[in-house]
């Protein structure tokens, strides 16, 4: 019962690679530093290289007799070549390995999301390009506010994403940490070399403390934080297609192939994907406030609770991968009805401020200008006209400030024209967000490369 009850390797075998590597670059480190024979540490790589095989063939059975993905690796090295794989562990403890297996594991996640992260931008980008044309309401409160190109619309969630990138590329330079050769807590008894273990597994620092290396998870916490900001993101983004799917809203169509129908209602297309993406954003700010419970009260150093971070880690890792991707393939799709969005553009006043700042150009103080185009728009709501609509009689009335050249301003194209300042709605304006964008998703590009390069180490 205690065995089923402490054991990790249900779920820490997921980490077989990371750990068969950590192995083969600290057998090296010993042979090296001759504290190893050469032919033991040829042995002992070999016989690791060949258990990554059995795992990757399916042919390797993970045990709950040993308690771990290291303590399995272990066994089955010593049952293949002998007492010789008992010596892999010289020098080194389970502390610092699991501290390692983790962050070559995250090093490498972190650099997959962001690739799903920069294709998802792209298809942000695309959708723009096709878009800067399209007219909308914008809303605040829900409520109709002024009109923006749809590709503007799109464009404000490139730039969540562009920020949840930066944050992965920040996280990775803190994950990019090696621990090896702090031992169980103090540090290794043995004259090991962790700078050679870390150039080995591509890492750009060696850990400063051993009692730090072995007992920091606040990585493991900053993930999930990343990942949480990028569920957000993506959750408000799916409560927005939601509604925009719905008749109320009319603004797009989802595919077929990311909806599904009612069992019993037949006119039913429901927006499920989008749904569970909301609903599995839940689920990941879960993960982090349990990591963030999980480390509150422990001391110095490694605490067995610590064991229990892989299970909200490895859940958030596989939520925002899902979800980031699900959600770049289902915006490929969508359909943006256009006509629909310009005619709720058209109504509404969302011309209002403009007449207001049009009077302020008359010489009006802005309060006494907000409270005519204030009345104009309640007396066009009781004869059921548009601004646009009113005669110059009518206006007369209204505000004989306004003359006939009113007309130049209240038209849609022209109040989206008049916000022609930088991150404004403008066409000018909004095609210059996109080369930006652009050029900045390149230069993202290269750099991940880069990333990826350094820490391409194979077993
Ligand atoms: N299964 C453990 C974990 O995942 C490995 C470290 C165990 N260390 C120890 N001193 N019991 O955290």
């Amino acid at each position: 019962m205690v065995e089923r009850f402490t054991e990790s390797v249900s779920f820490d075998q997921r980490l077989y690679r990371e750990d068969i590597l950590g192995s083969i670059a600290h057998v090296r480190m010993l042979a090296r530093q001759e504290i190893l024979a050469a032919k033991d540490a040829k042995r002992i790589e070999k016989g690791l290289r060949e258990i990554a095989g059995e795992i990757e063939a399916g042919r390797f059975r993970f045990s709950s007799k040993r308690e771990d993905v290291h303590m399995n690796i272990e066994a089955r090295l010593i049952e293949k070549i002998g007492d010789v794989g008992g010596k892999l562990h010289t020098g080194r403890s389970r502390n610092d390995q699991v501290a390692l297996d983790v962050r070559l594991y995250l090093r490498e996640v972190i650099d997959e999301i962001r690739g799903q992260l920069l294709r998802l931008q792209e298809v942000v980008l695309e959708r723009a390009e096709e878009t800067v044309d399209v007219l909308l309401p914008g809303y605040t409160h829900l409520q109709k506010a002024q009109p923006v190109r749809l590709a503007h619309h799109l464009l404000a969630y490139y730039q969540m994403f562009s920020r949840d990138g930066e944050r992965l590329s920040q996280l990775r330079e803190r994950v990019d940490v090696m621990p090896l050769g702090a031992g169980a807590i103090a540090g290794s008894g043995y004259p090991v070399d962790p700078g050679f273990v870390a150039e080995l597994l591509g890492f750009s620092r060696v850990a400063p403390n051993s009692m730090d290396a072995v007992s920091d998870r606040d990585f493991a916490v900053e993930f999930c934080s990343a990942a949480s900001l990028i569920l957000l993101h993506l959750s408000r983004w799916s409560e927005e297609l939601i509604l925009w799917s719905s008749e109320a809203f009319g603004f797009i169509e989802l595919a077929d192939a990311y909806c599904t129908g009612s069992s019993m209602m037949p006119q039913k297309k429901n927006p499920d994907v989008l749904e569970l993406i909301r609903g599995k954003a839940g689920s990941v700010y879960g993960d982090l406030q349990a990591l963030l419970v999980l480390m509150k009260g422990l001391p110095l150093t490694y605490q067995r609770d610590m064991q229990e971070d892989k299970v909200p880690l490895f859940h958030a890792v596989d939520t925002v991968r899902g979800c980031v991707s699900v959600f770049a393939a289902l915006l490929e799709t969508v359909r943006f009805q256009a006509d629909r969005m310009q005619r709720e553009a058209e109504q509404g006043f969302l011309n209002a401020t403009d007449l207001a700042d049009y009077l302020v150009r008359k010489g009006m103080p802005f309060r006494q200008a907000h409270g005519v185009a204030g009345r104009a728009v309640r007396y066009c709501l009781d004869k059921d006209k548009r601004l646009e609509d009113l005669t110059r009689p009518e206006w007369r009335a209204l505000a004989p400030e306004v003359d006939p050249g009113v007309q130049r301003i209240l038209g849609l194209q022209q109040v989206v024209e008049a916000r022609n300042i930088p991150g404004g709605t403008a066409r000018s304006q909004v095609r210059k967000q996109l080369r930006q964008a652009r050029g900045e998703v390149k230069k993202r590009w290269v750099r991940l490369e880069k990333d990826e390069a350094k820490s391409s180490v194979s077993v």
